[in-house]
């Protein structure tokens, strides 16, 4: 039996109380640690991962034989195997000489026809070519919720620079307050609605979607005109009333999560142009060919991931934060959070039995500086350790506010600085001895000032946040969880956990709408349900 994991927890058990600082301290230790591609730059120079410790890790990676999940991932075998698909969101930014079978079938030739149908539509709408019922459209309003959202929002919002054409909005929470707030101030004879959903199913957009008709119906004559579908599911959208011509399919291989790149990605397009969503496929599609060809060390989704197992499933740290000092990727942990743990939040391996090992981590985290002033007093001094995972770029879009750039960029690495060095008992006493205080009151001012340190964190530096750097940066995470996924032996692509939820929800609301009784549930759903109701 392969015993790499055993001999990583024995590596950790002797290196746990090594300072990082202690090996930052070697000039080498940076070039040694870090891995660059293209304008990407990974640090992990401010972990506790030592030569030896990486070897173990990429030994993990062999072990499970990531190379041959890799191929077969994008060869389009069928991986998910729960759900017996091919999981080639890759397929949805290859270029344009690939060739992809599945099931025998080249599936390229659709990925291509619907681009080009794409790229039609949404230069028609940006150019004033698409006629809305008071003439040129000045809003997209995409309704959709995780996958169908997230992505696109999270990338129109990463983009904001490039965006020049017609102001895009985003619908999720079935709360009709999401919808309310969103569609006031604009106008239904120059908005066009996108409800992009897989299944078109989803009980949260269908809903959404059908206010939203009904708001256009008050003043539109034709709504169905006006409206989009993005979907697998192209006999729901029929069924719903929207016509071929503006329907935009893609296959089940393509996972909700990982659907950006396709129809799903039509709200971005549209704000950003097609070429510009071009650049944004080539940055993935360069990711793709790298994750295919660098070796070990060198392979930057590869070591993003062995970073990630060494924290959560080798030094047990339950959570990991993602901290992106680029207001505009703000909404990335929110990404993130569906990203991996819809994807490696589970108890099982994908053959069914028990996982021997914990699950993937919690995945939070908010933009820097702002979390600095609200939660990283737990990350310098709590109890918790929580691996910090910084994305900061050397040059922001507003050259006129250079000054403000140069300040986020040392506020960063002042953090991971101050997380690595902490500061020390005496270190504390001696900036306490300054104030004068009675020697009682001074020691225990003092401990109020230590900083542990010794907490690791990693950078992923990048020149600029550009449409390609930004395809590569999101390709960059998806490849880290299924390697992570691989080596834990999880099914990366389908996420059952998420079921019984929905399940529940949809016998729960006729009991909160209607008079019948919920004497059935237990007595605090019940007490709820009562309390609730009108
Ligand atoms: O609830 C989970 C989920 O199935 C996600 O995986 C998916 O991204 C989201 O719901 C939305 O699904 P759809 O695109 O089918 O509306």
């Amino acid at each position: 039996m392969d015993d790499s994991w055993d001999r990583l927890h024995a590596a950790w058990a002797d290196v746990a109380q090594r300072p990082i600082r202690a090996l930052c301290e070697d000039p080498d230790r940076f070039s040694r640690f870090s891995a660059r591609f293209d304008g990407l730059l990974l640090d992990y120079a401010k972990t506790a991962m030592d030569d030896g410790i990486r070897q173990g890790l990429l030994a993990l990676a062999r072990a499970a034989d990531v190379a041959g999940a890799r191929a077969a991932m994008f060869s389009g075998a069928a991986i998910n195997t729960t759900e017996g698909r091919a999981a080639l969101h890759t397929a949805l930014r290859a270029g344009p000489t690939a060739q992809i079978l599945v099931d025998g079938r080249d599936v390229m030739p659709e990925v291509r026809e619907t681009r080009a149908r794409m790229a039609a539509f949404a230069t028609a709408l940006r150019g004033g070519g698409f006629h809305a019922a008071g003439g040129r459209v000045t809003d997209v309003v995409n309704i959709g919720i995780g996958g169908s959202d997230l992505g696109p929002a999270m990338a129109t919002a990463a983009l904001a620079p490039y965006h020049d054409r017609p102001r895009c909005h985003f619908v999720s929470n079935v709360d009709g307050a999401h919808i309310h707030d969103t569609l006031q101030g604009l106008d239904p004879k120059t908005t066009v609605v996108i409800v992009a959903s897989k299944t078109f199913t989803t009980a949260e957009t269908m809903t959404n979607a059908a206010t939203a008709r009904d708001w256009m119906a008050r003043e539109v004559s034709e709504p169905g005109a006006q409206f989009v579908a993005l979907s697998s599911n192209g006999a729901g959208a029929a069924e719903w009333g929207i016509a071929p011509e503006r329907v935009f399919g893609f296959a089940d291989w393509v996972g909700g999560r990982y659907s950006v790149w396709g129809p799903i990605g039509l709200s971005l397009m549209i704000a950003i142009g097609p070429d510009q969503f071009d650049l944004f496929l080539g940055g993935a599609a360069s990711m793709d060919t790298h994750f295919r060809e660098a070796e070990g060390q060198d392979n930057l989704p590869v070591m993003l991931a062995l970073v990630g197992l060494w924290h959560r499933q080798v030094c047990g740290y339950p959570t990991r934060a993602v901290l992106p000092y680029e207001q505009r990727l703000a909404q990335l942990p929110d990404y993130l959070q569906q990203l991996e743990m819809e994807s490696n939040g589970k108890r099982v391996t994908r053959d069914g039995a028990p996982l021997s090992r914990v699950s993937g981590p919690i995945v939070w985290g908010a933009a820097g500086t702002n979390g600095q002033h609200a939660f990283y007093q737990l990350l310098h001094q709590g109890t918790d350790i929580v691996p910090c995972e910084f994305l900061v770029a050397a040059e922001g879009h507003e050259p006129e506010l250079a000054h403000h750039h140069a300040l986020l960029v040392a506020n960063c690495l002042a953090q991971s600085e101050a997380l690595m060095k902490g500061r020390s008992m005496q270190e504390a006493r001696a900036i306490v001895a300054a104030r004068g205080l009675a020697p009682d009151a001074a020691e225990r001012e003092a401990h109020h000032r230590v900083f542990p340190g010794n907490r690791p964190s990693v950078t992923l530096a990048f020149d600029k946040l550009t449409p390609r750097r930004l395809g590569q940066i999101i390709a960059l995470y998806e490849h880290r969880v299924f390697v992570e996924g691989v080596i834990l032996g999880i099914n990366s692509f389908d996420q059952w956990g998420v079921e019984l939820g929905k399940e529940l929800a949809t016998a729960l609301e006729p009991l909160l709408s209607g008079s019948e009784g919920a004497e059935d549930k237990d007595a605090s759903t019940a007490g709820l349900v009562a309390f609730l109701r009108r």
